[in-house]
């Protein structure tokens, strides 16, 4: 198979490049040759911007696929607009890597039916997370009306992994292995859903041979996850001492925590029961299987103990002993199940 990755070379479209080559694939990368450049030596390179809508290295080309993994611009819905129809007659399949942040709201079990944001306004002119799951609905339907049945749209939830630059699940790992009393929020029972990028990779691989088409969720896993099981299964599997202390919402707010970010998996009020609950029958009919959480913990930890990255999200241990003191000096012993 020919394989066109438009990016490829930060986290996800890492997966993309490296499995394909594990399975024998033709992989080009097209992208401004800014992010890892040094990766890949002997795959083919196209240098391009498409912010400046310098596409010319795409023209006058075959590809059996083109996988488009812009997330994070602005002007997406004209980004890939600009690439879909200049692919047209060029690859069979176009692959949008969208996001579950295209739901305008959430409910417990819902399926890809859920209403998405309006398309049919002005892009955003600013980023955050309205504007990033608008624009994501947007650059959907630019795929779905110029690829129809040739298009195939995948909504990720959280994607973790090696080479994750988010750092949002790997903080969870990277501070329950430096052991002690960690802070929880909240509730051991709060749900979680993610999916590890290998799985989510190797899984829309096997869509694109099968020739499947059309909307899928990618969430995982396949059981109710709790965060208390999550963070039990980080312990364990980093053999650390850590102990987890669960702060209630009201004090973690008061602390101007941040949802997601400071504290990942943990969410405002109205997210926090439905947003990690989204139902993945579609995906596990369509063949979507997942590793063990201990597997993807693992991997993630000893990647992690290699590449000791800083990362923009997670807690300061500063700001996580100063609410933790707060706990111990007020005698506060939350459990709240
Ligand atoms: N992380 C999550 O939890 C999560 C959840 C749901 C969905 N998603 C989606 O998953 C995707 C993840 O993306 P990723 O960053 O991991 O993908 P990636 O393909 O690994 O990296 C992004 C690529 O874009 C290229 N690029 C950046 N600006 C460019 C430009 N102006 N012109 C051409 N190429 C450009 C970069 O290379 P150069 O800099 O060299 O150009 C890089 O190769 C996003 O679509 C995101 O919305 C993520």
């Amino acid at each position: 198979m020919k394989v066109l990755i438009l990016g490829g070379t930060q986290f996800l479209g890492r997966h993309f490049v490296e499995i394909a080559l594990n399975q024998g694939y033709q992989v080009t990368l097209f992208n401004r040759g800014q992010t890892n450049n040094s990766l890949y030596p002997n795959v083919e390179k196209l240098v391009g911007d498409r912010v400046k809508g310098d596409l010319a290295a795409l023209k006058g080309r075959k590809w059996d696929v083109a996988i488009d993994t812009a997330g994070y611009f602005l002007n997406l819905p004209q980004l890939v607009q600009e690439t879909a129809e200049l692919l047209k007659d060029s690859v069979s399949t176009y692959v949008f890597v969208s996001t579950i942040s295209v739901y305008a709201e959430f409910q417990t079990n819902a399926d890809e039916m859920l209403p998405l944001y309006p398309i049919n306004q002005e892009p955003p002119q600013e980023m955050n997370a309205e504007a990033y799951g608008t624009l994501k609905a947007m650059a959907e339907s630019v795929v779905q009306k110029v690829y129809a049945r040739r298009g195939l749209i995948v909504r990720p939830g959280l994607i973790v992994g090696p080479y994750d630059n988010t750092g949002r699940f790997t903080y969870w790992i990277r501070r329950i292995s430096q052991g002690g009393e960690v802070l929880a929020p909240e509730s051991p029972e709060l749900p979680v859903q993610y999916i590890d990028a290998r799985d989510l990779v190797q899984w829309i691989y096997r869509l694109i041979l099968t020739h499947k088409n059309g909307v899928y969720n990618a969430v995982g896993p396949d059981y109710y996850l709790k965060l208390g099981q999550f963070l039990a299964t980080c312990q364990q599997v980093t053999s650390s001492n850590a102990t987890f202390t669960w702060v209630p919402r009201e004090i973690l707010e008061s602390y101007k925590v941040e949802h997601w970010q400071e504290l990942p998996l943990w969410l405002p009020p109205n997210l926090q029961n439905t947003f990690p609950c989204l139902s993945n029958s579609k995906a596990l009919t369509n063949g979507l299987n997942f590793r063990s959480l201990t597997q993807t913990i693992h991997d993630i930890w000893r990647w992690d103990l290699v590449e000791q990255l800083e990362y923009a999200s997670g807690l300061s241990r500063d700001k996580e002993t100063a609410i933790l003191q707060f706990m111990d000096k007020n005698n506060i012993i939350y459990h709240s199940y």
